[in-house]
C-alpha cells in the first residue's frame, strides 16, 4: 500500500517550485519551501500569494483556505530544514551540476527513506539519482506550468527506481488532484517530447516572417482549439527554459525538429525571457 506522505519539501521557488509548493499546501500537506537567499524566498512567497489571490478571485479557494495554505508553507533558506521531509521535490534551474549538488546535499540531510524527486523537464533523472547514495528512491515528478491549474504530472522512473516509490508518488499526485502518467527516463518525457517540436516550428515561422506573432497564435487557438498560441506559450514557459529543453532533447536525439531556432538563443542572451522578465515574444505590463 502507498505511503501517505504528510511532510514534504520543495527546493527552488521560481515559477514552478512556488506553484508546486502551493499545490502541495492546497492538498493539506505541510511544506518546507527552500531557496538560496531571502530575496529568492520572498519572490517565491510572492508567487504563492499572487496565485492564491487569483484562485480566491476566481472562486477556486475560500479566504480562510487561502490563509491556511499560506500557513502550511514554511519558507527557509536552509536545506537543513528538510531533515524531516518524507519527500522533496527539486525545482531549481535546469543545470545538471546544480541539481546534482542539491541531490547530494539532500541525500546527507534527509532520512534514508525520504523520496527525492526532481521536476526536471528534460535532464536525466538517472544521472541525478547516482549523485545520491539512494538511487532507488530518486524519481521524476514533472509538473506543468501553471502548476496549480494544469492537471498532469509525469512520473519518471529510472531503471533503478523502486516500484513502491513509483506507487507513493502516483498516490501523492492523486491526492494533489492531478492525473499521472508514467514514463521511462528519456529527454522530454511524453509531453515535452511532443510539444517542443511544434513550439520550435512556430518560432521558425515567426523568425522567417511568414506570419505575425498574433496570427500564428490565433491560428492555433482558433483553428486548433488550444488554450494558448505557441508564442504566448513560449513566454509562459520562459524562453530560457524552452531553450534548455530543446537543446537537451536535440543533443540526445539529434532530431532537427528540436534544434533550437536561433532567435530563441538570441532572446535568451538579451534577457527577453517571457512573462517573468516582462518581455518575450510579447510585452507584459
Ligand atoms: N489557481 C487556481 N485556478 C486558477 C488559477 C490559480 N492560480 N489561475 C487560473 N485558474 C483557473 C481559472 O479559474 C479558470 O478555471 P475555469 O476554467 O474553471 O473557470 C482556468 O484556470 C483558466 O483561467 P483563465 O481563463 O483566467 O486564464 P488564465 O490566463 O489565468 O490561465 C491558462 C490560462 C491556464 C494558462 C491557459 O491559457 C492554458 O491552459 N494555457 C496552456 C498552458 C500550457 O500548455 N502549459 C504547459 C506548458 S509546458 C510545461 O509546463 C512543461 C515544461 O516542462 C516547460
Amino acid at each position: 500500500m502507498a505511503r501517505e506522505l504528510t511532510e514534504v519539501g520543495v527546493v527552488g521557488l521560481g515559477t514552478m517550485g512556488a506553484g508546486i509548493a502551493e499545490v502541495m499546501a492546497r492538498a493539506g500537506l505541510s511544506v518546507t519551501a527552500v531557496d538560496v537567499d531571502e530575496a529568492a524566498v520572498e519572490r517565491g512567497r510572492g508567487h504563492v500569494e499572487q496565485s492564491t489571490g487569483k484562485a480566491l478571485a476566481r472562486g477556486k479557494l475560500a479566504a480562510e483556505d487561502r490563509d491556511a495554505v499560506l500557513e502550511r508553507i514554511r519558507f527557509s533558506t536552509s536545506l537543513e530544514d528538510l531533515a524531516h521531509a518524507e519527500l522533496v521535490v527539486e525545482a531549481v534551474p535546469e543545470r545538471m551540476e546544480l541539481k546534482r549538488e542539491i541531490f547530494s546535499a539532500l541525500d546527507k540531510i534527509c532520512p534514508a527513506d525520504t523520496i527525492l524527486a526532481t521536476n526536471t523537464s528534460s535532464l536525466s533523472v538517472t544521472e541525478l539519482s547516482v549523485a545520491t547514495g539512494r538511487p532507488s528512491k530518486v524519481i521524476g515528478m514533472h509538473f506543468f506550468n501553471p502548476a496549480p491549474v494544469m492537471k498532469l504530472v509525469e512520473v519518471v522512473r529510472t531503471v533503478v527506481t523502486e516500484p513502491s516509490v513509483v506507487e507513493d508518488v502516483e498516490a501523492l499526485a492523486a491526492r494533489l488532484g492531478k492525473v499521472d502518467v508514467t514514463i521511462g527516463d528519456k529527454a522530454g518525457f511524453i509531453a515535452n517530447a511532443l510539444l517542443f517540436g511544434y513550439l520550435n516550428h512556430a518560432v521558425a515561422l515567426y523568425e522567417n516572417r511568414y506570419a505575425t506573432r498574433e496570427d500564428i497564435d490565433a491560428a492555433m487557438r482558433l483553428g486548433c482549439g488550444l488554450p494558448m498560441g505557441p508564442l504566448a506559450l513560449m513566454d509562459l514557459i520562459g524562453i530560457d527554459t524552452a531553450y534548455e529543453i530543446l537543446d537537451t532533447m536535440y543533443k540526445q536525439s539529434r532530431n532537427r525538429l528540436h534544434a533550437p531556432t536561433p532567435v530563441i538563443k538570441q532572446m535568451m542572451t538579451a534577457g527577453l525571457l517571457g512573462r517573468k522578465t516582462g518581455r518575450g515574444f510579447y510585452t507584459y505590463a
